[in-house]
């Protein structure tokens, strides 16, 4: 008989999980009872059993960040109390938020918990996260979102069971109390997962044809890199400088693990300074992703747009079935629409956060769908997925190169003749005040209710409707409002002002642009020189610099 300890506590301020979880300084979730609290607060929260988790079985994943090691255990003790009958948990809690998604969907548990916060720098002192999937393998709606907030608002006592530490180094299946844990390979149901989608065949043997083709990937020190390693080197026999960073460490070597211009600068100059021809990095958590090739950059909107295009004739999984439907979020670059438009296809536009597009997913609707924050994803699991948008572009790259000899850029340029070409970048101003960036866009907001922007004329832009951004979910009817100011000018630009939900500290400005052409002798153009008018214009509209301070953003992708 295990013995359950009860332990007073109080409810903490702000354990309310925001775009993909509950994202705080390690220092705060190190507090006594804090992250005892969330976990008790997520278990009697799960929607499917009945009184919280009794019975339940979870999959445990994460990208090994520092203090995992701690909450590992907690969750023991917290999901033994609760009458947890399984925990399946990836070796030394390693499983990328993908690779989880899938588990959780192939096991049939009832949900799972990964230990997370994505891109955001680990160690002792950046951030942790704790995030709640639900049995479809996506991240929990906000409907239990809400509900762990409510628990965690109330919350007096901890019921903790009394047991030895567990060690997850060792593959197999351990019993403490009544509940089972089984510690899996957390890489191998993803590889497998991947070899059903791709033709892993066709793409070792574009290797094989094109011998001097390099690819670099780039696993920034977080959980893909196993995986990477296991793809790229073991499955497809690429030498081992085809990878780079791939041992996952607890504080991602110092680095902030974002795939983006910024963050895997490294990845950037090796690929220019070694010519390579395609290279590719993943997060922290191994969702996102960025394209690069040869002098070109494949923004993430393009990304979503080009492998909707080619899915069908490069990829097996949507060979056999088809494409369904196209979802972007709303920030997102329309490129993908038009995809949409010219295969007869539906299309979705969605709020910021994976979770809107599983409900369509679930329902058969959605077959891809990006975010313009280097998500692209597919329903063969409910998260976006790096490797998969990595595997995607290898995928098209041997089947273009078929007939002709074409790189990243070619396939770049081929797109834009088709479809024309949405120029798109964000810029971001991290830790700026919360109360100023509220009043900003409080001050769009009031403006698009009194009904003050339409038809304003700014340099050479008319504004032909300004809202902010609210969305029916066609699913399942609910309503998701004031997901972001949508200023949309006559010429079929966009400027998109938001605040981010993951930022762990003060508030997150996103200024996102879009501006589209069909002229040809643009398309090769560098996007900021582009789109250049149309930023002075949201500067302006948004009084940004006056609000924040700011005269620069942090982040420009
Ligand atoms: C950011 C991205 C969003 C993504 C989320 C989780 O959220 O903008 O697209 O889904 O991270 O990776 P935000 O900080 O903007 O709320
Ligand atoms: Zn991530």
């Amino acid at each position: 008989m295990v013995n359950i300890q009860t332990v007073a506590t109080q409810p903490f301020e702000g354990q309310k999980p925001g775009t993909s979880g509950l994202r705080k300084r390690v220092k705060i979730f190190q507090q006594k009872n804090y992250t005892e609290n969330f976990i008790q607060s997520i278990l009697e929260a799960i929607p499917e059993a009945d009184g919280g988790a009794k019975g339940a079985t979870l999959v445990i994943g994460g990208d090994g960040r520092y203090y995992s090691d701690e909450v590992l255990q907690v969750i023991v003790k917290c999901s033994v109390a609760q009458g947890v009958s399984k925990l399946i948990v990836g070796r030394n809690g390693i499983v990328s938020t993908p690779a989880a998604s899938n588990i959780i969907r192939k096991r049939k548990a009832t949900g799972g918990i990964l230990l997370t916060a994505s891109h955001n720098p680990g160690g002792p002192d950046n951030d942790f996260g704790i995030k709640y999937n639900c049995s479809n393998g996506g991240p929990a709606p906000e409907s239990v979102t809400n509900k762990i907030y409510e628990v965690s608002k109330t919350i007096k006592e901890l019921k903790l069971a009394d047991v030895p530490k567990v060690d997850f180094s060792k593959i197999g299946t351990q019993q403490v109390g009544d509940m089972t844990i089984e510690i899996i390979d957390g890489v191998a149901d993803y590889v497998d997962l991947m070899k059903e989608i791709f033709d892993f065949d066709a793409i070792k043997s574009f290797f094989a044809k094109n011998k001097d083709f390099k690819m670099l990937f780039d696993g920034m020190n977080g959980v893909t890199g196993p995986y990477g390693y296991r793809l790229f080197v073991e499955e497809f026999g690429l030498p081992e400088s085809s990878v780079m960073r791939c041992t996952p460490q607890p504080d991602f070597g110092g680095g902030h693990p974002d795939p983006n211009l910024t963050y895997a600068h490294d990845l950037v100059e090796a690929v220019n300074s070694q010519g390579i021809d395609f290279g590719a990095a993943s997060d922290g958590d191994g969702d996102r992703n960025m394209i690069i090739g040869k002098n070109a950059f494949v923004t993430p909107s393009d990304s979503v747009a080009i492998i909707a295009h080619y899915a069908k004739d490069a990829i097996p999984y949507f060979k056999k079935h088809g494409v369904n439907g196209l979802a972007r979020s709303m920030p997102t670059s329309q490129a993908v629409d038009l995809v949409a438009k010219k295969l007869g296809l539906e299309h979705f536009e969605v709020p910021t956060g994976w979770k809107f597009f599983g409900n369509l997913m679930d329902a058969g609707r959605c077959s891809i769908c990006g975010e313009e924050s280097f998500g692209t994803g597919s329903d063969h699991i409910r998260e976006k997925d790096g490797l998969w948008a990595v595997l995607a572009w290898l995928s098209i790259l041997a089947h273009v190169n078929k007939d002709k000899t074409m790189g990243v850029q070619d396939i770049l340029q081929e797109h834009y003749k088709i479809y024309g070409r949405n120029f798109f970048s964000r810029y971001d101003y991290e830790e700026v005040d919360g109360q100023r960036a509220d009043d900003m866009v409080k001050r769009l907001s009031h403006q698009i209710e009194k009904n003050e922007l339409a038809g304003k004329k700014i340099g050479d832009f008319t504004i032909d409707k300004a809202d902010d951004f609210e969305y029916l979910d066609p699913i399942d009817g609910s309503v998701s409002k004031h997901q972001g100011i949508r200023i949309i000018f006559t010429d079929g630009s966009r400027i998109i002002i938001r605040l981010s939900g993951t930022g762990s500290q003060g508030a997150t400005v996103r200024l996102y642009v879009e501006k589209y052409s069909n002229d040809a002798a643009e398309y090769p153009k560098d996007a900021q020189v582009g789109l250049k008018p149309l930023i002075d214009v949201a500067l302006e509209l948004s009084e940004l610099e006056k609000f924040t301070g700011r005269k620069e953003p942090t982040v420009i992708t």
